[in-house]
């Protein structure tokens, strides 16, 4: 018997990251030399000590409180208390298999609609369409720093029916950039004035290159949801353990959510969830380990950005994560000769001539036509590289020869872009 999905799952795609690296390991399989820019992981090791904490817990295989371990949300509301400066109790905070179902399933308890700056990370809009939900993209800009402007926002919650759940994400995926303090206070300004829920995607916040991020929630407490967990600052993608941490005011919103998950995933990972708490307790090992991560990304994202403005790419150095946005519209007439219109295009021709992964930047939200795809300078030895900059002292700057052979990939891809352009 043939039974077909509905019919808005029909034209469902795999998410395009996840995509990408299958793509890339079935080429680098059939012999072709690949340059991996397109996953978004870590490139680093899990802290030792958190790797050490799982495993002497692997026997524990009793269910754990859907909310999650009061133990691991108390090291949560913590360290938000601590380092965002919002008041958190345990009871607000929910543990999930990774930020990203939380979200979902955040995006299924709202009434409403949902408003995303573009570039966005590719799993947003998808959501809103598995569940059938108003979405409202606001295509931001090269020249604002890819930054949603207060009027832009303004202007977008007059003109789309309420209520609103406003996605930010910072430092951001796909462009490694944030917000000043400025900015996130007139955001959230505006969200007060007009009821909006923030759901603040902080997943990146611990990797801001000078570790100075800032929430949203610092300004706007009553009305922002905090979303981060343990896969980008830690490593642990795969483990799977994301949380949420939510206003007092939105005690219900956060009550249904934890009714969803007993129905549909009951918990974390018993395991997982004792290895997170050391993760957020053990803080003279993780800020050392923070500190490395991220004098390794600042002087390999700068490396990246400098060299591909000198051949007139356009491009801002980050601020944050392991991502860089380029745009290759200064190349429009040559790419024109190649017969390539738009960023899909220009990632394919890319990937077949120099075996350079990008992910076209179509995937993140923007218009077809702009040549721009998100490149993520993770394809080092991340091991390594933590050695190295150990092995510096601190005062000193880490720079891109410092880290000599385990960045030879990175630079020979960068290399490859610019030759393909040229040519
Ligand atoms: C911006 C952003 N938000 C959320 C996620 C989801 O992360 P996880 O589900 O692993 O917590 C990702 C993962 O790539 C991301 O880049």
């Amino acid at each position: 018997m043939i039974q077909n999905p509905e019919t808005h799952l029909n034209k469902l795609k795999r998410s395009a990251t996840l995509a990408i690296n299958e793509r890339s390991d079935k080429l680098a399989n059939e012999g072709k030399t690949i340059y991996r820019f397109g996953i978004g992981q870590s490139p680093f090791p899990i802290p030792d000590m958190v790797t050490k904490t799982l495993q002497g817990n692997a026997f524990r295989k009793n269910y754990l409180p859907v909310d999650g371990l009061f133990e691991l949300r108390q090291s949560v509301a913590k360290y938000h208390q601590h380092t965002d400066t919002v008041a958190i109790e345990p009871e607000q905070v929910l543990i999930g298999p990774g930020s990203k179902e939380l979200i979902f399933t955040l995006q299924l308890v709202l009434g409403g609609s949902t408003i995303i700056p573009t570039p966005c990370w590719v799993s947003y809009g998808p959501q809103g369409q598995i569940l059938k939900r108003k979405t409202e993209f606001i295509q931001t800009n090269y020249a604002d720093n890819w930054r949603l402007l207060p009027n832009q926002l303004t202007k977008t919650i007059k003109g789309v029916s309420g209520p609103h759940l406003l996605i930010l994400n910072y430092p951001g995926n796909p462009d490694g950039l944030t917000y000043n303090q400025d900015e996130l206070e007139k955001l959230a300004n505006i969200c007060r004035k007009n009821n909006v829920i923030i759901l603040s995607d902080e997943i990146y916040g611990r990797l801001h290159h000078k570790g100075k991020h800032i929430s949203i929630a610092r300004f706007y407490p009553e009305g922002t949801i905090i979303s981060s967990g343990l896969s980008k600052w830690c490593a642990a993608g795969g483990w799977r353990l994301g949380h949420f941490a939510f206003p007092k005011e939105l005690k219900n919103i956060r009550n249904t959510m934890a009714c969803i998950a007993s129905e549909t995933y009951s918990c974390v990972t018993t395991p997982v969830q004792y290895a997170a708490v050391k993760a957020y307790q053990d803080h003279t090992n993780m800020e050392e380990y923070l500190f490395h991560c991220r004098r390794i990304l600042e002087t390999i994202g700068y490396y990246c950005a400098t060299t591909l403005a000198t051949a007139k790419v356009k491009i801002q150095p980050p601020i944050g994560a392991f991502y860089l946005f380029p745009d290759f519209g200064p190349f429009k007439a040559l790419l024109k000769r190649k017969n390539i219109h738009d960023s899909e295009t220009l990632c394919e021709k890319l990937l077949q001539d120099s075996g350079v992964v990008l992910l076209p930047g179509s995937v993140f939200g923007r218009p077809k036509n702009e040549l721009n795809a998100r490149l993520a300078y993770v394809n080092f030895d991340g091991a390594l590289a933590l050695q190295n900059s150990r092995s510096l002292s601190k005062e000193r700057k880490l720079t891109i020869d410092h880290l000599g052979d385990i960045v030879a990939e990175v630079k020979q891809g960068i290399n490859h872009i610019i030759t393909w352009l040229e040519r």
